[in-house]
């Protein structure tokens, strides 16, 4: 947890206090909006999965909603099938409007979970001003921190079943270097803001639930 930009173990018995009142802001008006960040093959799909029952939230994963285009064929589908088969970042124009209109389809939600969003800096301004449009933010940005053979083994794991294009060992390279060159911006933007979170991405899927619960439960 983040006191006045300092990070405090939230183990620490003497701040139970503070954590319960902290709790209390996010009340049942309060949207709890969360970034799920980390490279390809972190894990943010399973564990939005697992996060989304637990809180109840909407889980807005980009490279899904695509794939749903891409799958349907639509124009929109039609315009960036290439460049993910190819494991390259759709435009930002593309990316921002389609997850604006995802949000604006789920008025009742209590939160979102977002997942492969923002991947850019132009992006992640683009959130916020949209958030703020609607008196809302988000609350933290929780980064999946795995390493390079650990993401390279699970993607290796799940491309002897899966059908997407971009798990090949290539595509897969690409991926990687996307997120290196043009994602990881997005990490200093929000730790300036102080809403920057990590969390080990390495081991049993609940394990890494409890932590990420963890994180949450001490916004
Ligand atoms: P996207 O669909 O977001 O893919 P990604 O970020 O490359 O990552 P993955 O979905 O492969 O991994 P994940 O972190 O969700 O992990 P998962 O839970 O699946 O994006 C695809 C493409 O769409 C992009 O390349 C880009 O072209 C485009 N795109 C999307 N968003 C965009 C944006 N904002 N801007 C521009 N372009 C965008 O787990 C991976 C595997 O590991 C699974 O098999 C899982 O079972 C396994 N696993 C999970 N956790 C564990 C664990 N703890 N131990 C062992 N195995 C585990
Ligand atoms: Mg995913």
């Amino acid at each position: 947890m983040r006191r006045f930009g300092v990070r405090i173990p939230t183990s620490a018995p003497y701040l139970k206090p503070f954590r319960y009142r902290r709790k209390g802001f996010l009340n049942e008006n309060t949207m709890l909006n969360l970034v799920l960040f980390g490279p390809p093959g972190a894990g943010k799909g399973t564990q939005s999965q697992k996060l989304i029952d637990h809180y109840q939230l909407v889980h807005v994963s980009t490279g899904d909603i695509f794939r749903a285009h891409i799958k349907n064929q639509t124009a929109l589908g039609q315009r960036v099938s290439q460049l993910i088969a190819d494991g390259k970042l759709v435009p930002d124009e593309i990316t921002i409007a389609m997850l604006e209109e995802e949000v604006k389809q789920n008025p009742e939600a209590k939160g979102f979970i977002f997942d492969g969003f923002p991947r850019t800096v132009p992006q992640a301004e683009a959130l916020d001003a949209f958030l703020a449009g609607k008196n809302e933010k988000i609350m933290a940005v929780i980064a999946l921190d795995v390493t390079q053979e650990e993401l390279a083994r699970r993607i290796a794991e799940r491309h002897k079943i899966s059908k997407r294009p971009d798990d090949d060992a290539e595509k897969l390279k690409k991926r990687i270097d996307e997120y290196f060159t043009k994602t990881v911006l997005v990490l200093p933007y929000y730790e300036a803001q102080g809403k920057l979170e990590k969390v080990n991405g390495i081991g049993d899927v609940n394990m890494i639930f409890a932590h990420l619960c963890e994180v949450i439960d001490s916004l």
